[in-house]
């Protein structure tokens, strides 16, 4: 399958976890399965890594979600990717997903993206980003709850010094988003990590390899792009509103992944139009119709 991808970086959405901070939705549901205004959580993740041009994926998830999202994509062809699946047994941290997917990564590099990230606006950092191969790049977000996330410390030139989880005291206001890019070294990396005081293979220790390695580039991201929280009741309703204005206004949908794949040229109209036979009567198919009758006149169709 390697000839899918178009660059050399394969994609892992890492979607498991407890999400306990959702109870009662938590005891019987995903939480990257939630609707986030017209599609679930996952769609916006997934949608990344396929705008940068990723089309090898790998979905990581708990023994109870797997089938829900086998059942959401099938192997993505459909879309014009491949999406394999695997379980992790408990959420014993970020980091195991690099043990999980050692196989999947081989010798290419990976793009770890967390399955309840978002990220709106123009993503030329991370298109940027997916040029390195070697090393390790991170994000920086400005944010003014630090004490929620991984946050980076930068000296006068921007390089940075420190990298910490969750401090209580946090060093900057700038947090790593759940995007990273590492080289396939990473793996190993992670099987050398000693658990945290809460018990996880922590991302930020993988960080901080590199780190001390010299091989840290962390890009700040301006702040024209939105990276949205999704933890909490109030965080997804925050986010669904927000989708929900923007595609109002101009009548485009955000992640949108079989909109994405025929741009991309991962599928072309003869595709999308046997997909549409299999949709439902919907807003969604509506949306993908127009697309297609869109495609259509403007003779835009990529062949295969
Ligand atoms: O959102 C960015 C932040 O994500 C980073 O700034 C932090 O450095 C990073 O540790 C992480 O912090 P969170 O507190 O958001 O991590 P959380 O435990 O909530 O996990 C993030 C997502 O990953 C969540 O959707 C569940 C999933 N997950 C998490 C763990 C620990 C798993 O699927 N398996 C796991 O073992």
């Amino acid at each position: 399958m390697s000839k899918l991808n178009q660059i050399n970086t394969k994609g892992i959405i890492l979607a498991g976890g407890s999400g306990t901070r959702l109870y009662p939705i938590s005891k019987v549901y995903s939480k990257q399965l939630t609707l986030i205004y017209d599609k679930p959580l996952i769609y916006y993740p997934l949608s990344i890594l396929m705008l940068g041009g990723i089309r090898e994926i790998l979905i990581i998830s708990n023994k109870e979600t797997v089938p829900l999202y086998q059942k959401l994509f099938e192997d993505g062809s459909q879309i014009g990717i491949s999406i394999e699946y695997r379980v992790q047994d408990a959420p014993n941290g970020i980091a195991e997903a690099f043990i999980i997917g050692e196989d999947f990564i081989g010798n290419d590099s990976v793009c770890l993206v967390l399955g309840d990230n978002i990220f709106y606006g123009n993503l030329k950092f991370f298109y940027n980003a997916l040029q390195q191969n070697s090393g390790a790049t991170v994000f920086g977000y400005q944010v003014n709850d630090p004490e929620r996330y991984g946050i980076v410390e930068f000296g006068v030139s921007n390089n940075v010094i420190s990298i910490e989880e969750k401090p209580e005291k946090p060093k900057s206001q700038y947090a790593v988003p759940g995007l990273y890019i590492f080289d396939n070294r990473v793996a190993d990396f992670a099987k050398n990590l000693t658990p945290s005081g809460r018990g996880e293979l922590e991302i930020t220790d993988v960080i901080a390899k590199y780190l001390e390695l010299g091989e840290l580039r962390c890009e700040k991201i301006g702040r024209g792009v939105a990276w949205l929280d999704t933890g909490t009741p109030e965080a997804l309703l925050q986010a669904s509103n927000f989708f929900g204005v923007i595609e109002d206004r101009q009548g485009l949908k955000v992640a949108c992944i079989e909109e994405i794949a025929l741009h991309k040229g991962f599928i072309n109209i003869h595709d999308l139009k046997n997909m549409l036979d299999k949709i439902p009567n919907s807003l969604y198919r509506n949306y993908l119709n127009g697309l297609l009758r869109e495609f259509r006149e403007q003779n835009l169709g990529v062949i295969k």
